[in-house]
């Protein structure tokens, strides 16, 4: 099945009445209280997991029912990062062998995780009773939490795709290096030929210095602005952190070790960000709708 028939029968799966797709994601997206947000990105290792985890720390904080959503199958590990060991997770549930109730693990600061990894984990590809399941489940914790975040692979595997479609917001993951930019910029270009009509937002993460995020995020949007008719919106600009990798090491989230740390304060900002936009839909291909948003991107990096 090629990617784009998966992603049709997903929605097909989704409502089963209608086979206009932008209306039935629209009309899902309008009645939805809570929000599917999947954290991404194009290349491994640039802090999807991190970025994750602290945004699900401050969301609680901030009052929301957060669970997250451990779905980078094969190398899951966000666990670790909360320092939590849970036995049993989405595979379980995707397998069919256990119900959502069973499976959900409450993690510091009243998170609650959905972890991963398990036989699922050698599965490229979700075979369709799978995938229903996975849908079931999407739409269990939608009626649990205010936000869901779901911790993806890296890249456009099939897999991916189908957590993708099944968010109504999508925050793609980069650093300023150019090899994490490229797969960064194929990542969009495939979601964008979707056509989703998922949000799309953009954190740029270990930027040594705000000149250098700025210009990575400008030039990131101004390209996706030329070629694909589209733009992200930057949510945030991450400084590189020494924090960060010794909480990794600690397996405390960087929120709880160093909340005062420069890196928890960008994560915290996102969080805030995040809670004052409300989940907007856009076409797949937005053009004119967004060429407010283009001439304001100066405006917006400013404020991060
Ligand atoms: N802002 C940052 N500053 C410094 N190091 C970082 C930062 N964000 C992530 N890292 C480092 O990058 C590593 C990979 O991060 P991780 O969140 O696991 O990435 P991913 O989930 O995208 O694979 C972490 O172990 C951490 O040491
Ligand atoms: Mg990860």
């Amino acid at each position: 099945m090629s990617l784009l028939d998966q992603a049709h029968s997903l929605r097909e799966l989704a409502n089963r009445t209608s086979n206009d797709v932008q209306a039935v994601v629209s009309r899902r997206r309008a009645a939805a209280t809570s929000r599917t947000i999947a954290i991404t990105s194009g290349k491994g290792g640039v802090g999807k997991s991190n970025i994750t985890a602290g945004l699900a720390i401050a969301l609680s904080r901030r009052g929301q029912r957060v669970i997250v959503v451990d779905a980078d199958l094969g190398l899951a590990n966000i666990h670790l990062l909360f320092g939590v060991s849970p036995i049993y997770g989405l595979p379980h549930v995707i397998s069919g062998q256990m119900p959502m109730e069973e499976v959900l693990f409450t993690g510091p600061e009243k998170v609650r995780l959905l972890a991963g990894g398990g036989e699922v984990a050698e599965v490229a590809q979700f075979a369709p009773d799978e995938r229903q399941r996975l849908l079931t489940a999407m739409k269990q914790l939608e009626e649990m939490a205010d936000f869901v975040l779901i911790d993806t692979g890296a890249g456009i595997s099939s897999n991916v795709l189908t957590f993708l479609a099944s968010a109504t917001e999508l925050l793609l993951v980069t650093t300023p290096e150019p090899t994490a930019l490229a797969d960064a910029y194929a990542t969009l270009k495939t979601v964008a030929k979707q056509q989703l009509g998922t949000r799309m937002m953009l954190a740029i993460n270990v930027v040594g210095n705000r000149t250098e995020g700025e210009a990575t995020a400008l030039r990131l949007v101004k390209t996706c602005r030329q070629f694909l008719q589209m733009e992200p919106e930057i949510i945030g600009l991450i400084p590189r952190d020494a924090s960060v990798p010794i909480a990794v090491r600690r397996q405390q989230p960087l929120l709880t070790a160093f909340p005062q740390c420069a890196a928890a304060q960008a994560i915290s900002g996102i969080a805030e960000r995040l809670l004052a936009s409300k989940a907007v839909v856009v076409a797949g291909r937005t053009g004119a709708a967004s060429a407010g948003a283009a001439k304001s991107t100066r405006k917006i990096t400013s404020r991060l």
